[in-house]
Order: C-alpha cells, then sequence, then structure tokens
C-alpha cells in the first residue's frame, strides 16, 4: 500500500512540474461552474449550501421549466436584453454582445469569464472588485434607495424565486425568505 502510495504521489508531482496535468485540468475547471458552492461563510446563521448543478438541471423556474443562466447572472447578457427587466441595466463586460448559457460558456472559448456575484454585491463596508461602489437601486414603489450588498442581492434573487414558486407549485417546498435556517445552517460543532 505505502509502495503504491509513494510511486503515484511520484508521478503526480511530475506531472504537476511538467505542467502537463495543471494545465489541462484548470482550463476546464475555469469553464465550469462548481457543482456546489458554499455561500455566505461570514454569516452568524451559518454558512448557506447551493447547489448549482440542481439549479440549472432540474425544472425549478416560477414557470416550472429549466432557469435561464441570466436569471441570477443577469449581466451575462448585452446591455439592451438587461434593460427588458428593469431596474436590470447593466451588462458585464460592458460591450458584450453574448447571452450566458450551456452552449456558450463550454463551446466559446471567446466567451467572457463568468463574474462571482460578490464581485459587485460586495459585504457592507468593503469595495467590490468590479465597481467603484456597491450598486443600488430604487423600489418600484417610492422613492427609497436599496443598497445591493451581498445580503440583499441573494435574498432577492434567492428567497425571491423561492417565495413566488411556493405560491404556484404544489409539488416544490423551496426555503422561503422567511426560513433562515432552511437556508444558513451552522456548521456541526
Ligand atoms: C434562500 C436562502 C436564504 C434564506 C431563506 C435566507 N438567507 Fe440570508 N443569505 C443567503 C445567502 C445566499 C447569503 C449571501 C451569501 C454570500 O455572501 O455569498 C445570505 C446572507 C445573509 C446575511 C449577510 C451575511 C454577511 O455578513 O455577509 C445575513 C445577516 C443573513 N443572510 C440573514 C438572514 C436572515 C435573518 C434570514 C431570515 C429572515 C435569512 N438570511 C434567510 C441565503 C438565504
Ligand atoms: C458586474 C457586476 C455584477 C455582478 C457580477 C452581479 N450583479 Fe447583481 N446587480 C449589479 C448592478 C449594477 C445592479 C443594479 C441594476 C443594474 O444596473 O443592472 C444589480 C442588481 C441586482 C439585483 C436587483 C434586481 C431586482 O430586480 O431587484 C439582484 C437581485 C442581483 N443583482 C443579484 C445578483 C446575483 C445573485 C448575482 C450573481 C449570480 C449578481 N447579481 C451578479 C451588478 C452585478
Ligand atoms: C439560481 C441561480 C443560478 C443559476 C440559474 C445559474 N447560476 Fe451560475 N452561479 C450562481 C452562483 C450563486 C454562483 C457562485 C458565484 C459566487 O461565488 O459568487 C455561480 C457560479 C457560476 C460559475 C463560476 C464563477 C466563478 O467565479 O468561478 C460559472 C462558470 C457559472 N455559475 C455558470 C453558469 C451557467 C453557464 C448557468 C446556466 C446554465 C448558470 N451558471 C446558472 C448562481 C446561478
Ligand atoms: C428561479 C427560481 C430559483 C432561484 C433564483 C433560486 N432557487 Fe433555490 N430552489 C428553487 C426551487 C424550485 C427549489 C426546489 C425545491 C424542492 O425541490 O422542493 C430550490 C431549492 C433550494 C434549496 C433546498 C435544497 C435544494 O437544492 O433542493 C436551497 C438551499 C436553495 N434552493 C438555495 C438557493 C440559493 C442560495 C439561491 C441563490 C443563489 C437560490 N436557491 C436561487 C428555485 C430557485
Amino acid at each position: 500500500m505505502k509502495f503504491f502510495t509513494v510511486c503515484s504521489l511520484l508521478v503526480l508531482s511530475v506531472l504537476l512540474v511538467s505542467g502537463t496535468f495543471r494545465s489541462e485540468t484548470s482550463a476546464q475547471d475555469a469553464r465550469k461552474p462548481q457543482d456546489a458552492y458554499v455561500l455566505g461563510p461570514e454569516a452568524k446563521l451559518g454558512a448557506v449550501k447551493f447547489s448549482h448543478l440542481d439549479h440549472t438541471a432540474k425544472n425549478r423556474s416560477i414557470e416550472g421549466a429549466k432557469i435561464a443562466c441570466v436569471e441570477c447572472h443577469h449581466t451575462a447578457q448585452p446591455a439592451a436584453e438587461a434593460a427588458k427587466h428593469p431596474p436590470l441595466k447593466t451588462a458585464w463586460p460592458a460591450d458584450r454582445t453574448t447571452t450566458l448559457t450551456v452552449d456558450l460558456f463550454e463551446k466559446d472559448p471567446t466567451a467572457p469569464e463568468v463574474n462571482g456575484c460578490r464581485d459587485c454585491h460586495a459585504r457592507t463596508d468593503t469595495k467590490p472588485k468590479l465597481l467603484p461602489e456597491i450598486p443600488h437601486i430604487k423600489l418600484e414603489i417610492g422613492t427609497e434607495l436599496v443598497t445591493l450588498n451581498n445580503q440583499q442581492a441573494f435574498h432577492r434573487n434567492c428567497a425571491g424565486c423561492h417565495d413566488e414558486v411556493v405560491k404556484t407549485s404544489k409539488d416544490l417546498a423551496p426555503p422561503t425568505s422567511r426560513k433562515c435556517t432552511a437556508c444558513h445552517k451552522k456548521a456541526a460543532a
């Protein structure tokens, strides 16, 4: 057993040093989302486990179909497309001409990278990586400005859909906005 472990470690390090192994895997991995993400590791109520795979492969939209990539990655479409869904208007990069789909992303090597939500929707008192400041929007009702930090952006996107789904679906029971600890889970101590 030990002998084989040593051997495979040797082979692995040769591959790593020669660079073949590393460049092959990372080129593909960079073009693929992970099956699952642990979001909000700093949240006092606990981190949120999010299955990217189930949210893209299963029928989970409000209409009971597949969720379009841009329903979450809303800046990954041309600005003119985003503007059809106010208050959205921003595209990233600003001059992009393509809309994110599985095909675009996996088959077109020139398609822009997918940005993490927190690259723009940073935590309060931190500067986002891509924007000069945390974005804000005006609500349809009233004049109140909402600053879309990580908490606001994720709650609106994630729990916003879940709250709609439970109104229309008898079969699905996603965690609604009031069910904090159905999403936030403390790591088992
Ligand atoms: C649908 C899942 C979901 C539900 C339900 C939910 N949250 Fe969250 N919450 C998240 C996600 C996802 C984030 C942000 C993760 C990130 O920053 O990457 C977050 C972020 C937060 C943050 C900010 C954490 C930080 O400091 O960065 C707080 C506070 C929070 N939630 C509290 C609550 C409370 C209180 C409730 C119930 C009223 C609640 N959440 C319900 C998913 C949820
Ligand atoms: C490149 C920057 C950027 C990225 C990346 C980004 N956003 Fe946004 N987001 C914005 C801006 C700017 C706005 C304000 C509206 C606009 O200008 O399009 C916004 C608005 C929103 C809104 C408000 C829309 C509404 O109808 O209330 C939600 C929710 C949201 N983003 C969630 C997300 C989530 C979830 C992700 C990741 C899957 C994400 N955003 C990624 C910049 C970004
Ligand atoms: C229900 C919301 C949702 C849908 C739908 C969705 N994503 Fe995501 N995606 C996320 C979240 C949240 C992350 C984690 C980003 C982060 O760390 O902020 C992510 C991450 C990614 C990443 C990795 C980005 C990075 O920074 O490494 C890629 C690539 C990606 N998604 C592609 C897609 C594609 C292609 C589709 C459509 C088939 C899609 N996503 C549909 C929410 C979604
Ligand atoms: C467009 C709709 C939609 C969006 C956006 C969405 N979800 Fe969901 N989510 C669902 C549906 C539908 C289910 C399935 C419930 C079931 O099978 O009973 C679900 C289930 C879940 C569950 C339960 C575990 C699981 O995966 O079955 C968690 C946790 C969850 N979502 C977190 C999130 C987070 C975090 C986000 C934002 C990054 C998000 N969701 C965005 C529709 C959505």
